[in-house]
């Protein structure tokens, strides 16, 4: 047997097929509910009346089941999965790895329930109540010692530039939710924040924006710079510029929160610096998608017959794209135009589906055959259906919110030569209509590559054995 095939046998997969089917199904989920809630936009009476079903309470179900039970997943997935070979050692801690797959799910289920039930703290990106918070701790606790654990027995020299960045993921998120969760809690379901006032906001917008930093981008940096040189089957473009992409987005980040603040009651200089921070954030961004992408030098004939190549790499574009877009939205009067519109909805969408789902997706495809004992997917022509799904869907999703939101922005502010406005509310909200139908539309198409994704992984798990072998390719 050969020595990788031992290793193989011996490295703890278990926790890494729960977690990667769990980012199958969650994806669905997830996804799903947020087309439904986007046919509400278009189609309000779609609540039905119905207190759980309104749009207010299904669309933090929506973000929190993307974030933390797909995007989370897929992180949990790939980070146990990437540690343990480029550090060569099973996982640490026995047990505990399991534990974190089935405290997560815990924690998955109850945001579940309690999201619909309209138990919210009602701060963004972190409603959950504070029993739940505790759990999150718990379970994030556990993460980082088995991550930290496997590192420090590798029996490689070195630590691969991956685990520099899914540490930094697995730190800073467990310091966010600890500081910005701390609350007085008055019953089992409600609590008050500890902070109030501006500072509650700085607080909370210093943990939005890091959890975009650092779980939608460092976490899913590690994940690129191991499935990206895999699936090309070429080294890392610059080893160094990957460790110099890492220290200066992880140094900069951090500083950057203020721009989901502008115009607010916060400091101005704080705001200025937010802007500032922002707009250096820009080049290591750049540097990382640059060194993501010339990994394919030498391999870029790959991308003719490998749709999971083409995931990798038109992710990394996404990355890029929203990487350009969000520095400019950070400059106070272009946000002046941006806050409050769909342009916001439209850069999320462009890091979340074109970034973070399709990095995931590709790296799942990736692993789904290692994981089941297969050479590769049941279908390869399904997987590039999926892939020109997703991206037909990411595409029409985000240019309908860039034009909804612009235009929105433009109406908002037009003003007759009286001083008097020149649009209402419902004018411009009445504009909209079109451009929510076809973000439906886009997530729709999205979603139904999910759940071929779905059928392709299942088929692949009951294959026999060994059965699915690679196809040789041009070389
Ligand atoms: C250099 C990188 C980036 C910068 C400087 C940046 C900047 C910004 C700015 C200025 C806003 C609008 C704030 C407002 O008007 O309220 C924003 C919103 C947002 N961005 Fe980015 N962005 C970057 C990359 C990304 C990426 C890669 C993603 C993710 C996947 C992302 C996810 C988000 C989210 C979720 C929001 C909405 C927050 C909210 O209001 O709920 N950003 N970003
Ligand atoms: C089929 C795919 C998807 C559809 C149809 C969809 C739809 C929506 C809708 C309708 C909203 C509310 C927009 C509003 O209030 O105006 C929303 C918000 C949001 N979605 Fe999605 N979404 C999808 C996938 C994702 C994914 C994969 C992620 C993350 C990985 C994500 C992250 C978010 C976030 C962070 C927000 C809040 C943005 C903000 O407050 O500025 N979505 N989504």
């Amino acid at each position: 047997m050969s020595q990788e095939k031992q290793l193989d046998q011996n490295y703890n997969y278990t926790v890494v097929r729960q977690f990667t089917l769990a980012t199958i199904l969650w994806g669905i989920v997830g996804m799903s509910v947020g087309v439904f809630i986007a046919a509400q936009l278009v189609w309000p009476a779609l609540n039905f009346d119905t207190p759980w079903l309104t749009y207010s309470r299904l669309r933090p179900l929506h973000t929190n089941a993307v974030i933390f039970a797909f995007g989370t997943s897929a992180l949990f997935a790939t980070s146990y999965y990437v540690v343990q070979r480029t550090c060569q050692t099973t996982l640490f801690g026995g047990k505990l790895a399991s534990f974190t797959f089935w405290g997560w799910q815990a924690v998955i289920l109850s945001a579940a329930i309690s999201l619909p039930m309209g138990l919210t703290t009602s701060k963004e990106y972190a409603e959950l109540e504070w029993p739940i918070d505790v759990l999150i701790a718990i379970v994030w606790v556990a993460y980082a010692v088995v991550f930290f654990g496997t590192m420090i027995k590798r029996k490689t020299s070195h630590i691969y530039v991956a685990n520099w960045f899914f540490g930094a993921f697995i730190l800073t998120v467990a310091v966010l939710h600890i500081v910005n969760s701390m609350a007085i809690p008055v019953s089992m379901t409600k609590s008050y924040s500890v902070y109030s006032g501006a500072v509650d906001a700085m607080v909370q917008w210093w943990y939005g924006h890091n959890a975009v930093g650092f779980l939608l981008t460092a976490g899913f940096l590690g994940m690129m710079y191991y499935f990206v040189p895999k699936q090309a089957g070429r080294p890392v473009y610059s080893y160094r510029l990957s460790i110099v992409h890492f220290w200066a987005l992880i140094s900069l980040y951090i500083w950057a929160g203020p721009h989901h603040l502008h115009y607010t009651a916060l400091p101005d200089w704080t705001q200025s610096l937010g802007m500032v921070m922002s707009l250096v954030l820009f080049a290591p961004s750049w540097g990382g998608m640059i060194n993501g992408i010339m990994t394919l030098s030498g391999a870029w004939h790959k991308l003719r017959y490998d749709p999971i190549l083409r995931f990798l790499v038109v992710s990394l574009s996404f990355y890029g794209m929203s990487t350009f877009e969000g520095p400019m939205m950070a400059i106070k009067t272009v946000n002046a135009l941006s806050h409050y519109t769909d342009w916001t909805i439209g850069h999320v969408h462009s890091g979340a589906l074109g970034w973070v789902a399709m990095v995931s997706i590709g790296s799942i495809y990736h692993l789904v055959p290692k994981l089941f004992g297969q050479e590769r997917m049941y279908s390869i022509k399904l997987v590039n259906v999926h892939f020109w799904l997703a991206t037909i869907g990411t595409v029409l999703y985000i240019v309908a919110m860039w034009i909804s939101g612009v235009m929105q922005g433009l109406m908002w502010r037009a003003v007759n030569t009286d001083g008097t406005l020149t649009y209402s509310f419902v004018e411009a909200l009445q504009a909209s209509y079109p451009f929510y139908f076809v973000r439906f539309c886009g997530g729709l198409i999205f979603v139904t590559g999910m759940l071929l994704m779905a059928y392709n992984a299942y088929k692949t798990i009951v294959a026999p054995k060994d059965s699915l072998k690679a196809v040789e390719q041009p070389a």
